[in-house]
């Protein structure tokens, strides 16, 4: 197959309605919780990108049946907590370090053995986060030197631990609560610093008794689930493109209709207030047992700021985006913090970094973030590295730089984002695929 890559072109103002797609976050849990529910559950607004399919597949191989009523929609047959069948075959997460780790916990409970792979950038991503305390519950779970594929044994008696992660990881807490599931006595889960509670929510929906709050979850082994439907709301995390999009393109004014608005997923709306950003939230709601609104963002000239570092596990997947609105910012931005980007998709700050210094914007790295300084872009030519939120980040620095960016390696926008490049350029992006 030959790989995709993109142009950006400086466009128009900004106008419309974006509706994003679901949250991946909350998609890949309601797959996890519904298979080993007991009894029919209905996921609406699931979201069609690569990520999230792999993990259905990967449950379909281990015995769940799951329909797909309409586009956005599936309908899960649970099996009950013990009622997945076990299989040779490997279990392909893709691209998805969710999907892989939340599995890892889900597995390791399981009487069967199980193996879990993924594409090139997921094998290259650090695993011992999981499989360390994992051990230290009883599982069992072989790497490559702290890298997948990942050997999960079955049949291995887990027990109950009380765990404070060294890293704020929703991927690794919610691992653990996972492998809690299956485990004699209680397993708790301590964080440095409070991250997405996806799972604690999702977990008391279906019924399961856990008590939890910011930075700690507590559960005990050995109850059930009960099927539950469940509204996936849009992602906050693709909303962010269009929020960075309609803040530095003068005229703009988008409207992106029931986007979640979890507390621990909107650290970019407070970073861009503080940049001067203009977003207001309309139709604040509750949907699903997760607060959604509507956002509505204009134009507004921004200036640089020292991040707080409180923000960044609110906004760890939003970096790639704020490091455009800094690069065209008035001032200096400074990040710190935020190691944790050099093990995502990709080396976040390094892409970035050289991404950006390729069309012109003044970066300097540093261990744990970068300093920026804001000002005018060139436009040239990037590589995504097959990171899908490198790819979108760039798309956004192409409608106000001089001249065009190309956008190298783009296929993996289908992982979170499937018709990112129609919805963008519906709104005013002047994005097309590059010969
Ligand atoms: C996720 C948690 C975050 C985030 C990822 C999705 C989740 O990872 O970066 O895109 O769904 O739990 P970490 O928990 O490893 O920070």
């Amino acid at each position: 197959m030959s790989r995709l890559d993109w142009n950006s072109h400086p466009g128009r103002t900004l106008q419309g309605s974006v509706r994003v797609p679901g949250d991946k976050s909350v998609s890949h849990r309601a797959l996890m919780l519904s298979a080993l529910a007991d009894g029919r559950s209905h996921i609406r607004g699931f979201l069609e990108g690569e990520d999230t399919r792999a993990t259905a597949a990967v449950l379909q191989k281990l015995g769940v049946l799951i329909e797909t009523p309409a586009d956005g929609e599936r309908v899960v047959h649970g099996v009950g907590l013990h009622g997945l069948r076990g299989t040779a075959e490997a279990l392909d997460c893709g691209n998805a370090g969710t999907g892989m780790r939340l599995l890892s916990g889900l597995l390791a409970g399981q009487a069967f053995d199980s193996t879990l792979v993924g594409d090139a950038s997921l094998s290259k991503r650090p695993m011992r986060r999981v499989t360390e305390p994992l051990a230290l519950m009883g599982a069992h779970i072989d790497t490559q030197d702290g890298l997948p594929p990942l050997r999960v044994h079955g049949g291995q008696g887990l027990r109950g631990i009380r765990y404070t992660l060294p890293v704020a990881s929703a991927q690794v807490k919610s691992a653990l609560l996972l492998a809690g599931l299956y485990a004699e006595g209680e397993t708790e889960v301590i964080e440095p610093h409070p991250t997405r509670d996806y799972t604690e929510r999702m977990l008391a929906a279906f019924g399961w008794p856990i008590a939890f709050e910011p930075g700690r979850a507590r559960l005990s082994g050995r109850h059930a689930l009960r099927a539950t439907d469940v509204d996936v709301p849009a992602d906050f995390s693709s909303a962010a493109f269009f929020l960075v999009a309609g803040s530095i393109v003068p005229g703009s004014e988008l409207r992106l209709p029931a986007v979640g608005l979890n507390p621990r997923r909107i650290g970019l709306l407070q970073a861009l207030r503080l940049m001067g950003a203009d977003i207001r939230v309309e139709n604040e709601r509750e949907s699903g047992g997760e607060p959604v609104g509507d956002l509505i963002v204009r134009y507004a000239p921004l200036h640089g700021i020292e991040l707080p570092e409180a923000l960044v596990p609110d906004m760890i997947d939003e970096f790639p985006a704020l490091f455009v609105a800094a690069s065209v910012a008035r001032g200096r931005t400074v990040v710190r913090g935020a190691a944790e980007l050099r093990v995502k998709e990709s080396d976040r700050i390094a892409t970035m970094a050289a991404g950006l210094r390729a069309i012109g914007a003044v970066i300097e790295e540093t261990p744990d973030g970068a300093v920026i300084d804001g000002g005018v872009l060139a436009g040239g030519e990037v590589d995504s590295h097959g990171d899908h939120r490198i790819a979108m980040s760039f798309a956004v620095a192409g409608l106000v730089s001089q001249g065009s960016i190309r956008i190298n390696d783009c296929d993996n926008v289908a992982t979170s984002f499937p018709g990112f490049l129609e919805l963008a350029n519906g709104c005013g992006f002047e994005l097309s695929r590059a010969a």
